[in-house]
């Protein structure tokens, strides 16, 4: 009796057993069962079974994006390559903004760029039109998104160049829509582009005591970076001095009417600054000069600053390749102090202060 309870038993386990095995190995579940494996969620796997899009899944690693979006209604069959490379992220209208994108023609690679940054001014600009080659801006660290129009208007056949240029403000007139400057610190920038306010005045000027007559004064760290500089310049046997340093607005403005009353347009142009506009104006910037000899750039103190400045944190401010970008003649003798670190960056690389600031600010 005892035997042949355990024998039906037996029995009912193995059929038990086959049925599992028939049911397994069934397609729908076999399939279902391989999704799930993958990652994917239940509905999402009867959906792609169902589509007959196994195969093609299966070959592919597991894609958030596809799992999540391919039960809404923003999912589009004919965009499911581009799932697969579209790095899923959880933020809100995610699927509503990839399916809008790849309508536009955006492609994987550029909606990952987009969510990289994402940035609420940026998924509004893609998403008003297709903008060709997005990604080749977006690439680029000092891209901007409030330029991005800039960019696009200003165009010169290299995104890099394009992209620095415009920040430096290089796609408007000279003087033309400022940037009103208003943090001031030791990297602030003052050009045709940047100006500040009649009423700015650094806070720690302080009177030169060395390789200077009196009445020329610097912001103080400018000062005691050039006391340093002075000191070393002395010891290399220079003679150095100095013609002009920090100028409030007042200075500038009859500097300017100065020179544009002797020399005429064409050269204030070239060589000075209008007020608000100069450099001189921060108490960072200085004309140095050869006690001994002249013109400057003919000296053996032109040479040592050249070779020597920028170890003290000055930059030569104008120089002859570069009048396009600073909208300057070059200047031998003015100087601009930024700090030791960003001074080495500048002369290792033989770079402005404006492309300086386009990249790294
Ligand atoms: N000479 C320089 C550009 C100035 O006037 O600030
Ligand atoms: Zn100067």
């Amino acid at each position: 009796m005892k035997k042949k309870k355990i024998k039906v038993k037996k029995k009912s386990i193995i059929i038990i057993l086959l049925l599992i095995l028939i049911i397994v190995s069934y397609n729908p579940v076999k399939s279902i069962i391989q999704l799930k494996n993958l990652g994917y969620k239940f509905s999402s796997a009867i959906k792609i079974y169902r589509d007959g899009l196994k195969e093609e899944v299966l070959n592919n690693d597991y894609s958030m994006t596809l799992d999540n979006i391919i039960t809404t209604d923003y999912y589009d069959e004919s965009k499911i390559t581009a799932y697969f490379s579209i790095k899923y992220l959880e933020y809100d209208d995610f699927n509503i903004n990839i399916n809008k994108w790849l309508k536009l023609g955006y492609s994987s690679t550029d909606i990952n760029y987009v969510y990289k940054i994402n940035n609420d001014e940026l998924n509004k600009k893609i998403s008003e039109k297709y903008i060709k080659d997005i990604t080749n801006y977006l690439s680029y660290d000092y891209f901007k998104v409030d330029k991005l129009d800039r960019y696009l208007n200003y165009f010169n056949g290299d995104y890099s160049d394009t992209i620095i240029k415009v920040n430096i403000g290089l796609d408007k007139e000279f003087y033309k829509d400022p940037v009103i400057v208003k943090d001031y610190s030791i990297d602030v920038i003052v050009n045709k582009y940047n100006k500040l306010d009649a009423s700015f005045v650094p806070k720690d000027i302080t009177e030169l005591t060395k390789c200077s007559e009196k009445g020329q004064y610097l912001a103080l760290d400018a000062k005691l970076a050039f006391d340093k500089m002075c000191d070393a310049s002395i010891k290399d046997g220079m003679n150095l001095g100095v013609t002009s340093s920090y100028r409030s607005y007042d200075d500038q403005n009859k500097i300017y009417n100065s020179y544009l009353k002797s020399n005429g347009q064409d050269y204030v142009n070239k060589y000075v600054a209008f007020p608000g506009y100069s450099e001189h104006q921060t108490g960072l910037a200085l004309d140095v000069k050869s006690v001994v000899a002249s013109p400057f750039k003919s000296t053996k103190e032109y040479k040592w600053m050249l070779d020597n400045s920028y170890k003290y944190g000055f930059i030569l401010r104008y120089s002859k390749d570069k009048e396009d970008i600073t909208g300057y003649n070059a200047e031998a003798w003015h100087f601009r102090y930024v700090g030791i670190d960003r001074a080495k960056y500048i002369h290792e690389n033989g770079i402005t202060y404006e492309e300086y600031c386009a990249i790294f600010m």
